[in-house]
């Protein structure tokens, strides 16, 4: 099966903020960005990657990845839906892949390895699957003065990652009806769900955490090199 990977990296990093987007802050010597592009692009299933950016980003063309002609660009949305959405139209029109890998550009940990374990789960469903992690913590739900309302049992709980493999139509007629809902899903499998797919979990990896707040670009420099940052 032709598998095809897209990468939004639309986002401001509100979150992070530092001066820049946080995918373009540097890890052992290259952006969050290029980590994120690179595992995709050296993996032997994969055959493009496709980025999806802000329309006013200044940063991209200024990487190493910038000027390979391999990576297609694509204007982002408002949200990380519209950016996915973009993202696949151009795919589906340029590409003729059946399946699509969408990964977050802010998880610069992934490795093949995790990449093997999704395509083996999920190329047999047109369901697909996603990389997830089980819920560590014990989980508690708060009431209205902050105290604990009760223990959530955490049995069957995960925490949703990327890469997330879908087929392209698929995902992009789910993420469209959604959106024409006026419902925006924070991840591909949720727009999946909604149309009454049942995406296989497959065990992701703590490495694969996605940068939000600064403590956690603190986490992926030191597990992949202190470089020349
Ligand atoms: N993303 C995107 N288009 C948007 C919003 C987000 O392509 N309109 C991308 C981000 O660039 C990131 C991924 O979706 O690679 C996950 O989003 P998130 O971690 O929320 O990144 P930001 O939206 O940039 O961060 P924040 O929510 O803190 O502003
Ligand atoms: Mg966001």
């Amino acid at each position: 099966p032709r598998v095809h990977a897209l990468v939004p990296a639309a986002g401001a990093g509100s979150r992070f903020g530092a001066e820049v987007p946080k995918q373009y802050l540097a890890v052992a010597g290259k952006a969050v960005i290029e980590h994120a592009v690179g595992v995709l692009a050296s993996h032997p299933a994969v055959e493009g990657v496709t980025v999806t950016l802000a329309p006013d980003d200044d940063y991209f063309v200024g990487l190493a990845l910038g000027a390979d002609p391999t990576i297609g660009v694509v204007a982002g949305g408002a949200t990380r839906a519209e950016s996915v959405l973009n993202g696949l139209a151009y795919i589906r029109d340029q590409h003729d892949a059946e399946w699509v890998l969408v990964h977050d550009a802010a998880r610069p940990g992934l490795d093949h390895a995790a990449i093997d374990r999704l395509l083996e789960a999920g190329l047999s469903s047109p369901d697909g699957a996603l990389l997830a992690l089980p819920i560590r913590d014990t989980l508690k739900r708060a009431d209205a003065d902050g105290c604990v309302a009760a223990t959530v049992d955490r049995e069957d709980l995960w925490a949703a990652q990327t890469p997330q493999l879908f087929p392209v139509q698929g995902l992009l007629d789910a993420l469209q009806a959604q959106l024409d809902a006026g419902e925006t899903p924070t991840d591909e499998a949720q727009a999946m769900e909604r149309a009454g797919a049942r995406p296989r979990l497959v065990m992701g990896s703590g490495m694969n955490l996605k940068v939000t707040w600064p403590e956690d670009l603190l986490a992926v420099r030191a597990w992949l090199g202190a470089g020349a940052d």
